[in-house]
């Protein structure tokens, strides 16, 4: 059994923005109602294009930001009733690992230090059983006892991303969001620091939330995938499933846009034309139907909501 480590439920984050000094604020709908579950040992993977809102997605899950609108829950606690000691400790439960290796570590403190700090703030473990546990971990994701003394800037991307993996898993975080966290990094390097992820769940039982832009990512890594347009969810399903027969004409679109993938996808190609609408002023109806090839007259009026097809959730009026 797995054990529920999060339950968003209709989360939505939406933000004014200055239009200019005499125009009247706009508000940018970043994230605009999505839920889903994360169990215990499980991966979500959140894609979509760039601005559709993974990012404020992840910071509403570490608790950065609180949400506009919506429920989140961590194992059980909603985070927007919690007291001040449940905060604390959820914040420890949800850790996050970024992007960019090169900007998320402190360039002024060896990795021993780095990885040491959350032990020295959050336990009361003495100086030897810190090292002890530093040491454990760092050899876990593949730095060598020598590594510890050093600094960032002598480290490679990918061993970077190692550092800050090993950062985000020394208090045993129930929950790891990861936003983007091979995009940075040489395709070559990509597989190993998936496979350490996968390595890191297997024996610490970690939920990870994986946020990619890229489908072909996360098909090795995701029990389940959130395809996301404009800071909605558009299909949620499990992954073989998703990746098998994509239904909505978005993910098939994201399918067909990307190489590795394509001869998955055998049925017609969907190539999606236009940019991506601005996110303060989404076209009503299906906030896709200007570029959708399936448009029909209902798109642009009644927006799609999310419902249950062949065992997974999409929300499109015309599959
Ligand atoms: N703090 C903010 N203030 C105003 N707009 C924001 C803020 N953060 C994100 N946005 C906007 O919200 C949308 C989603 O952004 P983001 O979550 O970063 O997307 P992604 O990570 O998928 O690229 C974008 O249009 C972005 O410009
Ligand atoms: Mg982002």
């Amino acid at each position: 059994m797995s054990e529920l480590l999060l339950e968003a439920t209709d989360l939505a984050k939406h933000y004014a923005v200055s239009r200019g000094f005499f125009k009247p604020k706009a508000t940018v709908k970043a994230l605009n109602g999505v839920s889903f579950t994360l169990g215990t040992k499980k991966t979500l993977a959140v894609v979509g294009e760039s601005g559709c809102g993974k990012s404020t997605l992840a910071r509403q899950l570490t608790l950065i930001e609180a949400p506009t609108r919506g429920a989140l829950k961590i194992r059980g606690s909603d985070a927007a009733r919690a007291d001040k000691a449940t905060l604390q400790a959820l914040r420890r439960d949800v850790q996050m690992v970024f992007q960019n290796p090169f900007a998320s570590l402190n360039p002024r403190k060896t990795v021993a230090t780095t990885l040491a700090e959350p032990l020295l703030i959050n336990t009361p473990l003495s100086a030897a059983e810190r090292r002890e546990r530093v040491e454990a971990l760092a050899a876990k994701v593949g730095l060598r006892p020598e590594h510890l003394r050093r600094y960032p800037h002598m480290f490679s991307g990918g061993q970077r991303q190692r550092i800050a993996i090993a950062r985000a898993m020394i208090l045993n975080p129930g929950i790891v969001v990861a936003d983007e966290p091979v995009s940075a990094l040489d395709v070559s390097i990509q597989a190993q620091i998936l496979n350490l992820f996968m390595d890191l769940q297997d024996e610490f039982g970690t939920g990870y939330v994986f946020i990619s832009h890229n489908l072909s990512v996360v098909e090795h890594v995701a029990d389940e995938v959130m395809v996301m347009y404009l800071g909605a969810a558009v299909e949620i399903g499990a992954t073989k499933r998703l990746f098998a027969a994509p239904l909505h004409p978005y993910t098939r679109a994201l399918m067909s846009a990307t190489p590795a993938l394509r001869a998955v996808d055998r049925r017609e190609r969907i190539v999606i034309h236009g940019e991506l609408p601005s996110p303060l002023q989404p076209p009503g109806g299906c906030a896709f139907h200007k570029r959708c090839p399936l448009a029909v007259a209902h798109c642009s009026e009644e927006v799609p909501l999310l419902r249950e097809v062949d065992g997974r959730r999409v929300a499109c009026h015309e599959v």
